[in-house]
C-alpha cells in the first residue's frame, strides 16, 4: 500500500540495498509525573516488526503495555526514542500527516469496541475511508466485504447498540482492517468477551493475518491468544524481553 511514505533505501555499498523493516522503533522511553512522583513506564526500549510478523505483549498491568502500543501507533510521542515506520521517522511528520499516515497504515483494536452506538455497522465500517476523502461507492464496496467477512453479513444495517459484544468486536475489527493496514494494534482485544467469542476473535486475527499480510502487536493476558502470535514478549525494567 502506498501510504505518502517513501521507502528509503540504504545509501552506499556493493550489497543490494536493504529494505527497512516495517517497524523499528529505538530507544523509546516514556514517563508520567503525578503530583510529586516521576514513574519510567518504558525506558530505552527498542523492538523491530517485520512485514507480516505477529507479536504478543503480555504481562502484569500496570508494565506499560497501553503506553507502548500508543507510541507504537503514533497516537503518544515518546519522551525520547524513534518510531520509523519503513524507514521514516513518524514523530517527525506534521500532525496532520501523521493522522492520515495512521489512518491508512494503522489498524487498531481496543478492549472497548470505541463504535458509534447510534450508527449501524456498516456505517461505522465506512468512516475511516470517508474520513480518507475516499469514494463513498468504493468505501461502501470495501466495508460490506470485510464485514461479511467475519461473519456478518446479516448485521450490516443493524445500529451497533442492537449488537451483541462479540459482534461489536467484530465490527471493530472490521473498521479496523477495512483500509488494509501495514498493522493492526490490538490492545486486550477480547479483554471484555466471554470464552466462546474470544476464541471466535482469535480466529479471525489468525485468518486475516494470513489473508491479508498485515503485521500484528497484540496486548493480552490470554495465552491461548498469545501462543498464536510468532512471538511472545513481555515488559521488564521498562523494555520488551522475550517471554520464556
Ligand atoms: N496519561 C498518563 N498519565 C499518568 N500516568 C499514566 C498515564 N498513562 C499511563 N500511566 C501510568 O503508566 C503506567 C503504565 O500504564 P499502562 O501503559 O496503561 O499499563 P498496562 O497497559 O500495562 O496496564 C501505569 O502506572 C499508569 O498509571
Ligand atoms: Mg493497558
Amino acid at each position: 500500500m502506498n501510504n505518502g511514505l517513501v521507502e528509503k533505501q540504504s545509501e552506499t555499498g556493493d550489497q543490494a540495498p536493504k529494505r527497512a523493516p516495517l517497524l523499528h522503533a529505538s530507544g523509546i522511553s516514556r514517563r508520567f509525573t503525578d503530583k510529586d512522583a516521576t514513574i519510567e513506564v518504558l525506558n530505552d526500549l527498542s523492538v523491530e516488526i517485520g512485514y507480516g510478523e505477529t507479536m504478543a505483549v503480555v504481562g502484569e498491568s500496570g508494565v506499560g503495555k497501553s503506553t507502548l502500543l500508543h507510541i507504537l501507533g503514533t497516537l503518544d510521542p515518546p519522551d525520547s526514542g524513534s518510531v520509523m515506520y519503513k524507514g521514516t521517522n513518524v514523530f517527525e511528520m506534521s500532525g496532520s500527516r501523521i493522522a492520515a499516515f495512521r489512518n491508512a497504515a494503522i489498524g487498531f483494536v481496543f478492549q472497548f469496541h470505541y463504535l458509534l452506538a447510534g450508527f449501524t455497522s456498516l456505517e461505522n465500517v465506512m468512516m475511516p475511508g470517508l474520513i480518507a476523502g475516499m469514494k463513498k461507492s468504493g468505501v461502501r464496496e470495501d466495508a460490506e466485504a470485510i464485514l461479511v467477512r467475519v461473519g456478518l453479513k446479516d448485521r450490516m444495517g443493524h445500529r451497533v447498540s442492537d449488537l451483541s459484544g462479540g459482534e461489536q468486536q467484530r465490527v471493530a475489527l472490521a473498521r479496523a482492517l477495512v483500509r488494509g493496514p501495514d498493522i493492526l494494534l490490538a490492545d486486550e482485544p477480547t479483554g471484555n468477551l466471554d470464552q466462546r467469542n474470544s476464541a471466535q476473535i482469535h480466529e479471525f486475527l489468525v485468518e486475516l493475518n494470513r489473508e491479508m499480510g498485515m503485521a500484528m502487536v497484540t496486548v493480552t493476558h490470554n495465552m491461548k491468544l498469545a501462543d498464536m502470535m510468532q512471538r511472545r514478549m513481555h515488559i521488564a525494567d521498562g523494555r520488551l524481553k522475550q517471554l520464556e
